[in-house]
């Protein structure tokens, strides 16, 4: 590919960033949520975007992902801003992307396994058969394999979610955009979840940009955390959640503590 060289700066000598985010000014439902982001992801890191209830993480990941065009600022994926490609260009560099929202959609009139599958026949030159081990393969990652045959309706919450991630890992992207993929999940799915998220890190390089809120998540998961304040309306912290655990700014450090304690988490 021969992208025109942009003015970029690396998240740190060594590591190129995948996304960089400059300048950022979002809105929703015609409020400015978030101003001024500024940051990037690296190359196989996995970065949790954090901050309380309706502070903009969804916002902000549709941005992310080009179905949100900002008020102002850009996001380069590999130095090609997103915004600005023609659709041609926005569906190749989307096809990099594996994207599961909140609500975790499952196409409804399909089978789970033809949820995983469509995709791939869209995007890949697999035959049936290749699409099914693909399937098949991904259904077992998440626990799910024997759900192959299953309506969506057939399933529990949890398993919905399950399966969408699956469908989000089809296509085996390099980068993965999570939207509270924990939430409605009990503690050992919700546990296998973030083991899932450190295999994918692991073994296959996979670059993960992950909203949660909650807390024991991204202690155990994420190498940097980003905090967007809701009353600031910016980020007010990029760095690993341990870190911010000990150092960061006071509402941070509030809002890790209170997630991470069992006794927190049950306060109002
Ligand atoms: N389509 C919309 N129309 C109006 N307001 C919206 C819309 N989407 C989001 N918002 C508002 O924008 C803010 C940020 O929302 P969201 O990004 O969903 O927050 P989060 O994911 O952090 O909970 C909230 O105040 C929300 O009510
Ligand atoms: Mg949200």
């Amino acid at each position: 590919m021969s992208a025109a060289p942009t003015e970029t700066r690396p998240a740190s000598a060594d590591v190129p960033a995948l996304l960089q985010v400059q300048g950022l000014v979002i809105e929703a439902g015609g409020r400015i949520v978030q101003q001024g982001l500024e940051f990037d992801v690296r190359r196989g890191e996995v970065l949790a975007i954090v901050g309380p209830s309706g502070c903009g993480k969804t916002t902000l990941l549709r941005h992310l992902v080009g179905l949100a065009l900002p008020r102002a600022g850009r996001v380069l994926l590999d130095g090609q801003d997103l915004h600005a490609a023609d659709e041609a260009a926005l569906a190749a560099l989307r096809r990099r992307f594996g994207v599961m929202f909140q609500a975790g959609a499952l196409w409804t009139s399909m089978t789970v396994g033809e949820n995983l599958m469509l995709p791939l026949r869209l995007f890949t030159r697999l035959d049936a058969a290749g699409r099914e081990r693909r399937a098949r393969e991904k259904l077992a990652l998440v626990g799910l394999e024997p759900a192959f045959g299953l309506m969506p309706a057939e399933l529990s919450g949890g398993m919905r979610k399950r399966a969408a991630l699956a469908r989000a890992l089809a296509l085996e992207p390099e980068l993965l955009f999570l939207d509270e993929p924990g939430s409605g999940l009990d503690p050992v799915n919700s546990a296998r979840l973030d083991e899932l998220v450190l295999d994918l890190r692991h073994h296959l390089g996979t670059t993960v940009v992950m909203v949660t809120h909650e807390v024991p998540s991204v202690l155990a998961v994420a190498d940097r955390m980003l905090y967007l304040d809701e009353l600031e309306r910016t980020m007010t912290a990029l760095a690993p959640p341990a870190l911010l655990l000990e150092q960061g700014p006071p509402a941070v450090q509030r809002f890790l503590r209170r997630g991470a304690s069992p006794l927190g988490a049950l306060a109002p």
